[in-house]
């Protein structure tokens, strides 16, 4: 079972938003990482990840390829956390990218999962969205927050892949081939979050950061600023996906990765204003990839299961955020999404 130090890990998807977190953290607790990817690092990458290089090795692959042209190139890693997929698609993007994501999303995690057991791992993290649960049936910020035994009710192309890749993991980890590990994570915003060759839209925490920032006027649809996720700040997140891949045991097979809460957009505006002041508004598409609202999901049995709780306010993971743009800025002399 996992656990100690010196644990081996496969980050798949290790350049991504999430990954790169997950990578970071577990180089920051002694632990060395093969960090998978279709993309190369690039200078933001390589600085996020400096300091503990003898570590960490850079693998580009596609996973969607068959799997013997890159499982000589993870090693025997102890632990896989599963984070590459295409992320959402915006309702024009999705009938083109329909077979894509279920090419990277659902085949491409089976052959995860076989390499896995193949290789003997003891445990295999499959992240998985809150979108497996569809849209709230009512106002996100006083319905229940949903417990993992909540029905899977996707509505989108995204959702669907990522529900079969969810229940199919499930499955894996039923018939005994390798412990799987499903994480569902809420809506990850802060450092590091920027477009990749899978993720065209990001965050509206990201883009009224940057467009404040900039001194541009945050784009606002109307009606928009009710709207509300469970926003979590994304070392939050690596934090429990790796408390996930070490724990010694675990008692449920499914977690939320959540803060429990609502947060709306009014409340993103105004901190963003606080923090960096009044740029104005102009009305234009606020980027709430696929669903406009999520419900809030409970992270209870994480909590009991690991003892992993969310530390970072809105208020430090925002100015955390803004930090993290003005010096992708200075570095890459470009857009900060880039
Ligand atoms: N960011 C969110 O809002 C959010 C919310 C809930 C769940 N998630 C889940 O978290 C995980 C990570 O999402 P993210 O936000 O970091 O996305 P991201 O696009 O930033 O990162 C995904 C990474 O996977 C890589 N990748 C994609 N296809 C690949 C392939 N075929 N082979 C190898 N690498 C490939 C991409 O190059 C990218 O670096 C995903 O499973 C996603 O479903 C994300």
């Amino acid at each position: 079972m996992p656990g100690g130090t010196g644990v081996r890990a496969l980050v798949t998807g290790g350049l991504g938003f999430v990954g790169v977190h997950v990578v970071r953290s577990l180089l920051d607790a002694g632990h060395s990482v093969v960090s998978l990817d279709r993309d190369l690092p690039d200078a933001v990458h390589l600085r996020f990840l400096s300091g503990a290089e003898q570590h960490l090795q850079h693998v580009r692959a596609d996973l969607a390829e068959p799997v013997d042209r890159w499982q000589s190139l993870v090693g025997e890693p102890d632990v896989v956390v599963h984070t590459a997929a295409v992320t959402p698609l915006a309702p024009g993007e999705e009938l083109a990218a329909t077979a894509r994501a279920v090419t990277v999303n659902v085949a491409a995690t089976v052959q995860v999962l076989e390499l896995a057991a193949a290789l003997g791992a003891s445990r295999v993290v499959h992240v998985s969205s809150g979108s497996v649960y569809g849209v709230p049936a009512g106002d996100p910020a006083t319905g229940p927050a949903l417990g993992e035994s909540s029905a899977l009710a996707p509505r989108t192309v995204y959702g669907i892949t990522k529900a079969a890749a969810d229940q199919l993991a499930q499955r894996y980890d039923e018939l005994g081939a390798c412990e799987v590990v499903v994480a569902r994570l809420a809506q990850p915003y802060g450092p590091m979050e920027r477009t990749t060759s899978s993720r065209s839209a990001l965050s509206p925490v990201h883009d009224w950061a940057a467009a404040a920032l900039a001194g541009e006027p945050l784009e606002l649809e109307p009606g928009c600023l009710d709207r509300g996720r469970d926003y979590l700040y994304v070392v939050d997140v690596a934090q429990a996906l790796v408390a996930l891949a070490l724990a010694p045991s675990l008692p449920h097979r499914v977690y939320n990765v959540s803060n429990g809460v609502c947060t709306t957009l009014r409340e993103v505006r105004d901190h963003v204003v606080a923090a960096v002041g009044d740029t104005g508004t102009t009305e234009g598409p606020v980027n709430l990839p696929v669903e406009a609202e999520r419900p809030v999901l409970s992270p209870a049995r994480l909590t009991a299961d690991t003892g992993w709780t969310a530390t970072t306010t809105l208020d430090d993971g925002l100015a955390a955020t803004l930090d993290w743009l003005r010096g992708s800025r200075e570095l890459t002399g470009a857009g900060v999404g880039a």
